[in-house]
């Protein structure tokens, strides 16, 4: 397949444990070109968040750009997620001493120049924070027509993680969230509506080391990690630790499966300020605004679907990285 038939793609992210499987399913798939990797903090510093990109990259032979983002929130004090990915990020395995370097340009830089040279709309994969989105569209509104798409993991309709309201990534950036989602470009958002339904059982999960590649064993070390760590969290729903959430690959999945997955379109806001609700993305799903719908909010997935979507980018990685 050359270039021509590939969709070209950015992807921004805070690795982070379901960001790196994410970015296993992406770089599995031929139909993707992706032309960019920038790195944010949100699950933890972009000190740790880019060091876990270029080591994570490094492991599995991608040559990419990596380019870093912004360090805080646009006001909002960071708040990272290592009570759930570990205090390196990746749980607690090595995976790689980078060999891949940080680029010479900021994450703004580079999306903005890359999104303006190219020459076909770019699909933008985000699984962190809408950080460096939202100040590049701020920034940079002569790049909107070049963005294609922004596939999103995060929001949520019902319920949250972060507070009883509110997901992580729209939680640690509610200003960057509404920014994006004011600024008149296509949105899927991948909300925990969808998230939490796409999971991997216990059971299903033990496969991995089945596979027999060294990419798996470290895959299901990481894994075993996320499924504990993810049972502590006070916000989960019954049977947590039976049922392994890896929220960011839906943002991926959705794109080259998307048949596995259901949504429809409406008027998303996100609250700002709110002492119980701040981060929440409030779904006007009555219409109740009367205002156009901004994004294609999911809801439902074949679960078996994504399951084994999941455990075929992990056997291609694997059996890839054997042949290197
Ligand atoms: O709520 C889940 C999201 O928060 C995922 O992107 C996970 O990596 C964390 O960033
Ligand atoms: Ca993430």
């Amino acid at each position: 397949m050359d270039n021509l038939n590939k969709t070209p793609v950015i992807i921004d992210c805070d690795p982070g444990i379901d960001d790196a499987m994410m970015l296993a399913l992406a770089f599995s798939r031929p139909e993707l070109d992706i032309k960019l990797v920038t790195i944010e903090a949100g699950n933890l510093s972009t000190d740790k968040t880019t060091y876990n990109a270029l080591s994570f990259l490094t492991y599995i032979g991608q040559e990419v750009e990596v380019a870093r983002g912004l360090e805080q929130p646009i006001f909002r004090t960071l708040e990272v997620a290592e009570d759930i990915h570990g205090e390196g990020g990746l749980g607690n395995v090595k995976w790689a001493d980078p060999t891949l370097k940080e680029s010479d340009r900021t994450a703004i830089t580079a999306m903005c120049e890359i999104l303006l040279a190219s020459e076909q709309p770019v699909i933008i994969v985000a699984t962190g924070p809408l950080t460096n989105i939202g100040a590049l569209l701020l920034a940079h509104p002569e790049v909107k027509p070049k963005i294609k798409l922004i596939s999103w993991m995060g929001g949520a309709a019902v319920g949250g993680n972060m507070s009883t309201t509110a997901e992580f990534n729209s939680y640690v950036d509610p200003h960057a969230t509404e920014l994006v989602f004011r600024s008149g470009v296509p949105i899927m958002m991948s909300g925990l509506d969808v998230t939490h339904k796409a999971y991997i059982t216990r059971e299903e999960m033990a496969k991995l080391r089945t596979l027999g590649t060294p990419f798996a064993e470290k895959a299901a070390d990481m894994m075993k990690f996320y499924t504990f760590t993810q049972s502590q969290t006070p916000f989960h729903p019954p049977h947590f630790e039976e049922q392994i959430r890896v929220h960011d690959v839906c943002a991926v999945a959705a794109l080259v499966a998307p048949e596995l997955f259901q949504g429809d379109d409406y008027y998303v806001e996100i609250e700002l300020e709110g002492r119980l609700t701040a981060g929440s993305t409030i779904v006007d799903y009555a219409n109740k605004t009367g205002k156009t719908p901004n994004a294609k909010v999911l809801h439902s997935v074949d679960r078996e679907g994504f399951v084994e979507l999941f455990f075929e980018a992990c056997t291609i990685m694997g059996e890839k990285l054997l042949e290197k």
